[in-house]
C-alpha cells in the first residue's frame, strides 16, 4: 500500500493536551420523558478500543449516536455529561458539532448501503468532508481520495473515484465507508455494528481493517457488537449495557470471560460464540422503557435479586472492573 503525501493531522480539532477521547459521567439521555439511557459513566484511553454489547434495545446505538452529536433533536434531553476530547457533545451547538464530525469523531453504520448517497460517485463522497474540514481543492481531494481508497485494499482506486455506491459490492462499499469516516483522521472511531450486514465470509476482513487502520491513526474506537466472542478479540475493554445502564465495565477478557453481573454471566451462558453445548437463554425480556424498575433495571429477571436491588446499585470497583450490583 502507498502512502499519502498530503497527511495531517488536522489542526481545527484543538483537543486540549491529555483531553480523554470519550468521556461519559451519570450521563442521561431522554426521549420525552422516558430515560433511554440512564446515568451513564464511562472513560475511553487514548488509543483504546471499547465494545458495547447487550442485548437489543439496550440503548447501544443510541449512546454511540449522541457521541457523534447526531441526537439534538426535538423530544430528546440530555442531563449529564458526555464528552468527546474534552468537550461536552451533549450541549455543544450545531456549528460547532459540524466541525467535530469527522475531525474530532467518526461514525461507521451498520448498513453502508444506506449510508452512502446513490447520487454521489465515491470522489463526491471522499471530498465532500476533505473540502469541509481541510478546505482542500478539487486536486487535492482527488489525490487524497486514491491514497484513502488503497489504505482501505481497494484494488484500481482510479476506476472506483467515479464509481457509484450501486456499483460496489457490499464489502467494498464498507470500505468505502470506513475512508470516508477516516478522511479527516478523527481520535474518536465510532462502529456501529459495522460487519453485520456483511457476508459472513468479509466480516472479519472488514473488522481487521477497521482495526488497522484505527491504529495507523493512533486513534480510539468503539464498536457495538452482538458478538461476545469478537469483542474479546477486537476490544481493549468492555461495556456490558442493559436497557440503558451500564451494569459491567472492565478489560475485554476479564468481564467476559469471568463476569461478575448477572446479566454478563446470562450473555456468556446464551452466547454460541463461547462454545456452550447448551444454549440457557436469559429468563424473561427486557421491560419497555416506560415502565422501567426505579433500581436496577435488571432485577425482574434477575436470579439474585432481592429487596436492595429497588434502589439503583452504585457501581463498585473490582480490580478494574466496574460492577453495578448489590449482590456480588
Ligand atoms: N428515533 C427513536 N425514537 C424513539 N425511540 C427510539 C429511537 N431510537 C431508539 N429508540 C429506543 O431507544 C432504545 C435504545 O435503542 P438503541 O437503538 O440505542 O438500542 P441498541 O442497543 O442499539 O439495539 P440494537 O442492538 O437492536 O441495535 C430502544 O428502546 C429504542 O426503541
Ligand atoms: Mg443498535
Amino acid at each position: 500500500m502507498t502512502t499519502t503525501a498530503i497527511s495531517t493531522r488536522d489542526t481545527a480539532v484543538n483537543v486540549a493536551p491529555g483531553a480523554l477521547p470519550l468521556q461519559a459521567e451519570n450521563f442521561t439521555l431522554r426521549r420525552g420523558r422516558v430515560a433511554v439511557l440512564d446515568a451513564v459513566s464511562l472513560t475511553l484511553g487514548e488509543g483504546q478500543t471499547l465494545a458495547l454489547i447487550g442485548e437489543s434495545g439496550a440503548g447501544k446505538s443510541t449512546l454511540a449516536f449522541a457521541a457523534m452529536g447526531l441526537l439534538q433533536e426535538r423530544g430528546v434531553s440530555m442531563e449529564g455529561m458526555l464528552r468527546v476530547g474534552g468537550d461536552d457533545v451533549a450541549h455543544a451547538p450545531e456549528k460547532q458539532l459540524r466541525q467535530w464530525r469527522g475531525t474530532r469523531m467518526g461514525l461507521i453504520f451498520q448498513d453502508a448501503s444506506a449510508a452512502l448517497n446513490p447520487c454521489f460517485t465515491v470522489l463526491e463522497h471522499l471530498s465532500e468532508p476533505l473540502r469541509r474540514h481541510r478546505g482542500y481543492n478539487r486536486a487535492q481531494c482527488r489525490e487524497r481520495a486514491l491514497a484513502l481508497l488503497d489504505s482501505v485494499g481497494i484494488a484500481d482506486p482510479e476506476a472506483r473515484l467515479k464509481a457509484y455506491p450501486h456499483e460496489l459490492s457490499g464489502g467494498m462499499q464498507q470500505r468505502v465507508m470506513i475512508a470516508i469516516a477516516l478522511a479527516c483522521e478523527p481520535r474518536l472511531l465510532l462502529a456501529d455494528e459495522p460487519t453485520s450486514a456483511l457476508d459472513v465470509t468479509i466480516q472479519a476482513q472488514i473488522m481487521a481493517l477497521i482495526l488497522e487502520r484505527v491504529h495507523a491513526l493512533g486513534a480510539s474506537a468503539v464498536f457495538v457488537l452482538h458478538d461476545l466472542a469478537l469483542a474479546t478479540q477486537v476490544a481493549d475493554r468492555v461495556a456490558v449495557m442493559y436497557a440503558g445502564q451500564i451494569v459491567e465495565e472492565g478489560p475485554a477478557g476479564e468481564v467476559l470471560n469471568h463476569p461478575r453481573h448477572p446479566y454478563t454471566q446470562g450473555l456468556r451462558a446464551s452466547a454460541v460464540e463461547f462454545g456452550a453445548e447448551r444454549l440457557h437463554p436469559i429468563a424473561g425480556v427486557v421491560p419497555a422503557l416506560a415502565d422501567m424498575p426505579q433500581g436496577c433495571r435488571f432485577a425482574p429477571r434477575c436470579p439474585r435479586a432481592t429487596a436492595q436491588c429497588g434502589e439503583r446499585p452504585v457501581p463498585r470497583a473490582f480490580g478494574d472492573v466496574m460492577v453495578a450490583c448489590w449482590n456480588l
